[in-house]
């Protein structure tokens, strides 16, 4: 993948697999996500970064990414799917979910009690 900003347009290759980007959706402290189209279905590729975190000290990002997610979705907690994982690139593709983020559910206290619970 090229900067992040001139993606769009373009193909981001996961596991020899084409993804056509649509815009970039955010930047977090370990990687860039994208949201992308593979042909039937909007996806999220996410491209690892290293670029320096003044708060954070990571291991191996990747890893960290799958492991977190095994975690939140063993607790219970309902996430997009994964799709693909592409270590030599470190890339990963998840399904697209539509509405609000958590972050923004709170902020506008529209987040369901059962969730806070
Ligand atoms: N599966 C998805 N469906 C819909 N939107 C998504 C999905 N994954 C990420 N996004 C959007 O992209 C933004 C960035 O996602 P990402 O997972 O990269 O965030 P992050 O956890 O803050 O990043 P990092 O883990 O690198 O710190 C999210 O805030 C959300 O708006
Ligand atoms: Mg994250």
């Amino acid at each position: 993948m090229g900067a992040p900003e001139q993606l769009r347009g373009t193909h981001v290759n996961v596991n020899g697999k084409e993804y056509f980007v649509q815009k970039l959706l955010g930047k977090g402290k370990g990687g860039y996500s994208y949201l992308a189209w593979d042909g039937d279905r909007k996806v999220v590729p996410k491209q690892i970064h290293h670029e320096p975190c003044s708060y954070y000290n990571f291991g191996n990002k990747i890893e960290a990414e799958l492991n977190d997610y095994q975690h939140l979705k063993y607790i219970g907690i309902p996430m997009p799917m994964m799709i693909d994982v592409d270590r030599d690139q470190e890339r990963i593709v998840k399904e697209y979910i539509d509405g609000p983020t958590v972050f923004e559910m709170v902020l506008h206290d529209q987040l369901p009690k059962t969730c806070v619970d």
